[in-house]
């Protein structure tokens, strides 16, 4: 699968069917994401792989209730082992190690996409009781609790912002390139000769 397909069949998916994701195709999924980038190579991240029934449902409801969480087969919780950033970058460190945290786990969800694993990105929470469930020693934030499972819904393509109204040229609000005035109107084309995701 290309890169912009596992792009576009990602979703976020909060129903999922009662079959195991074996261990080894997550394992396969960490193997490749570890190689996300993150400031200096810090790489701090951990993750915690939890498939416990009543440990799902205790996160879930750390989640502020968000019980659809359970039916995933597995949640894996990135945490952001932060100390080390801070101490390089100072101020600015807490944001790279979050953002850290956030590029490997959108690296986890399109490899799971491009093995036909649904994911959900939940980041509403309460950290202090993830912490508590799952044992995190104080200096560990958990960052984001990802969901993992078989797909048990399609989901069409999302509602997206034009590309014509995000992207401006050389300074805000210059929607046209200097060169090639209708750059984005071919691009915007791309989608449209492609089918629709159902
Ligand atoms: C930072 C962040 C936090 C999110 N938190 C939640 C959440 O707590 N619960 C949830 O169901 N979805 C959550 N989502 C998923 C978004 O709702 C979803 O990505 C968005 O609606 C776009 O849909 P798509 O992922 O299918 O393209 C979160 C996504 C991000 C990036």
């Amino acid at each position: 699968m290309e890169l912009k397909d596992a792009i576009m069949n990602r979703r976020s998916i909060r129903n999922y069917a009662k079959k195991e994701v074996p261990m080894h195709l997550i394992g396969e999924i960490m193997e490749y994401a570890r190689f996300a980038p993150s400031a200096g190579n810090i790489q701090n991240w951990k993750f915690v792989v939890v498939t416990d029934a009543k440990k799902k449902k205790e996160i879930a409801e750390a989640c502020l209730g968000q019980y659809w969480m359970t039916k995933a087969w597995a949640y894996i919780v990135v945490c952001n082992d932060y100390k080390k950033v801070t101490t390089l970058y100072g101020k600015e460190g807490k944001m790279f190690s979050m953002q850290d945290c956030a590029i490997i786990a959108t690296y986890i969800m399109l490899l799971a996409a491009e093995k036909g694993i649904g994911t959900c990105w939940v980041g509403s929470f309460n950290a202090a009781e993830l912490q508590r469930i799952l044992s995190l020693p104080e200096e560990i934030d958990p960052e984001i609790v990802l969901t993992i499972g078989w797909p048990e819904e399609k989901k069409g393509l999302p509602q997206r912002n034009d590309i014509t109204d995000i992207i401006f040229f050389e300074r805000w609000g210059n929607k046209l390139a200097a060169e090639k005035p209708s750059i984005l109107e071919k691009a915007k084309g791309l989608l449209k000769k492609e089918p629709a995701l159902s």
